[in-house]
């Protein structure tokens, strides 16, 4: 094993300063929020947005969300709709990330990846937060992950993809929600649901109405099949263990003969499943299992996003 790494830091005041420096010099620092752990880089600066591209080994084409403080530095990055300006009052700071029509000119061109709309959040996770005042620039941040894997919910799962390659680590524990945000485009005023996430579906529905689902003219490249890929093989929707097979359970009725097991929610809240959802996929591959059983979880709730990230996981790798 090897031993922490320098770059690692608690979140405390002093370490949030450094990083609001090391942001503003260009460098890349690794912040906490709310939904997932992200990796960040000042979005104005070209540079230092292109580094985490390379970091991440991640196709160019894919754009990144710029993090904000408020809906008043929001406003200043993109061109607000009515409906939009209505999501953003009733769900920021929170895990919903909104793409709308570009309108900064000093915002790096990368971030949107050459598309002429960019992605915004407002966080409201508290290191997220001071993390953005000390910078006093929008942080462009993806999850903080190698193209392809897991989100990572822990800052130890940050260190162990990345080692010194980021210039700082902010660790604050585990991320409360473990699932990326729900990111919304807009057909003119129309709502369309680009990806399932934190924010559940019927929620936003209660102020936007029925949302789109991605047709071909709005797409999102975080929606490539093989986005959350762990290691091992996984067997959606089981009810038994085969020889051999680890266990990702959900509910109170496990069923025995599994290699190891790791409970998503012994209760069967889907709200702590989604939370335990990408530390226990990791823990299970770090373990060695090859093969997964995966026990249903039902479609409510955040159930939906959970399963279409398990669907992903299980997809054949391209
Ligand atoms: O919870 C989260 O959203 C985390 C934390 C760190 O904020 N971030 C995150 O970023 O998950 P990332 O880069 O892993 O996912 C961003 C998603 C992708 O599905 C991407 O395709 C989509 O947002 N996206 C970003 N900009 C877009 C744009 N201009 N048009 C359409 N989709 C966009
Ligand atoms: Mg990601």
């Amino acid at each position: 094993m090897n031993s922490a790494p320098a770059n690692l830091r608690t979140a405390d005041a002093a370490a949030i300063a450094r990083g609001g420096e090391i942001i503003r010099a260009g460098g890349l620092v690794a912040f906490p929020t709310e939904t997932v752990y992200g990796l960040g880089a000042d979005a104005t600066n070209d540079r230092a947005v292109a580094s985490i591209f390379a970091a991440k080994g991640r196709p160019q084409f894919n754009p990144l969300i710029v993090h904000v403080p408020d809906v008043v530095a929001a406003e200043e990055i993109v061109a607000f709709t009515p409906l939009a300006r209505k999501l953003a009052q009733a769900f920021w700071p929170g895990a919903l990330t909104l793409v709308l029509p570009r309108k900064a000119k000093k915002l790096s061109l990368l971030v949107s990846a050459g598309l002429d709309t960019v992605a915004v959040r407002v966080p409201s996770g508290a290191v997220a937060q001071k993390l953005l005042h000390a910078a006093g620039t929008p942080i462009a941040a993806p999850s903080a992950n190698v193209s392809g894997r897991i989100s990572p919910t822990l800052a130890s799962h940050v260190a162990e993809e990345f080692g010194e390659t980021v210039d700082l680590i902010l660790d604050d524990g585990a991320a409360t929600l473990g699932l990326e945000s729900t990111v919304i485009g807009f057909d003119g005023e129309n709502p369309v649901l680009l990806r399932l996430g934190a924010m559940a579906r019927a929620e936003i529905e209660k102020i936007a109405g029925p949302l789109a689902m991605p047709g071909a003219k709005i797409t999102s490249p975080g929606q490539l099949i093989n986005h959350y890929a762990p290691l091992a093989a996984l067997r959606l929707n089981a009810n038994d263990v085969k020889p051999g097979e680890a266990l990702l359970a959900f509910g109170a009725h496990v069923p025995e003969g599994a290699r190891m097991t790791r409970n998503l929610s012994a209760t069967g809240n889907v709200k702590e499943a989604a939370a335990n959802l990408f530390a226990m996929l990791r823990e299970l591959d770090s373990n060695g299992a090859q093969n997964i059983a995966v026990m249903p979880v039902p479609e409510h709730g955040l159930g939906e996003a959970i399963n279409d990230r398990l669907r992903r996981a299980a997809a054949p790798r391209t």
